[in-house]
């Protein structure tokens, strides 16, 4: 589904480098629960961008469904980003001025094969299959922690993607509403998405079918 190959990334600011990632492979499968493990400043969230498209890389490649998109444009990433995934970031919020039907709505707006109407119908699904029946109307500031999450999940599933990006996504979550994440992504993952979840959070270790451990600038499997 999703391979890098070769991955290295340094961030270079004035007074020095940091190197992150040397020479990282690994392939991420459909239909699996993925936990990314490590320290605080091991490089989860910079491998979870990388492998969204969202951060260049110094070296290798990534390959999405054995394409290699590593050398695409700007433009033709976002589009690709738009297609193939999701994203759960804890630092992605939702528009504080839209409801969370809207919310949900605004990564269809790509897709000119689908009208407003249709779009707003699949919002009010997505809310429902993540529980979020008679909250398609609330603006975020109106909705509990688990329930904005939720909301963030249901906008990650709007466009399909086969491929979910979780960083944290229960940090800021009481045990029901973790659980209730986590049993979402799990399904995901079984109804054949690849989901790959970043936490530091034990509950998650749980329901993932492969962890995995960033050390010492590579991945291993803990
Ligand atoms: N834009 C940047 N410029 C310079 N250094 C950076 C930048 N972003 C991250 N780093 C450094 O790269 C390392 C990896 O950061 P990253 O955010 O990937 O860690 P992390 O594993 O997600 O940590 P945490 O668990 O605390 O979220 C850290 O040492 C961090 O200070
Ligand atoms: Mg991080």
């Amino acid at each position: 589904m999703i391979k890098i190959e070769n991955v290295s990334k340094k961030y270079k600011n004035k007074e020095r480098i940091i190197s992150v990632l040397d020479n990282v492979n690994y392939e991420f499968e459909a239909n699996k629960l993925y936990c990314i493990i490590g320290k605080s400043g091991a490089g989860k969230t910079t491998l979870i961008e990388i492998l969204g498209l969202l951060l260049d890389f110094d070296s290798g490649k990534i390959l999405i469904n054995q394409k290699d998109v590593s050398s695409l444009s700007d433009n033709e990433k976002s589009i690709m980003r738009n297609k193939n995934f999701g994203f759960v970031f804890q630092s992605y919020y939702l528009n504080p001025l839209m409801k969370a039907y809207e919310n949900v709505m605004l990564p269809m707006y790509l897709d000119k094969s689908i009208n407003n109407n249709q779009r707003k119908e699949k919002a009010f699904k997505l809310l429902s299959q993540v529980d979020l029946k008679d909250r398609e109307k609330h603006f975020p500031k109106e909705l509990s922690g688990g329930e904005q999450q939720r909301v963030a999940i249901a906008r990650a599933l709007a466009n399909n993607p086969d491929i979910i990006l979780a960083d944290e996504p229960t940090g800021a979550l009481d045990t029901e509403n973790a659980i209730n994440i986590l049993n979402i992504l799990k399904e995901l993952s079984k109804q054949g998405k690849c989901v790959i979840v970043v936490s530091h959070d034990d509950r998650v270790k749980e329901y993932a079918d492969i962890v995995l451990k960033i050390e010492d600038k590579k991945i291993k499997e803990a």
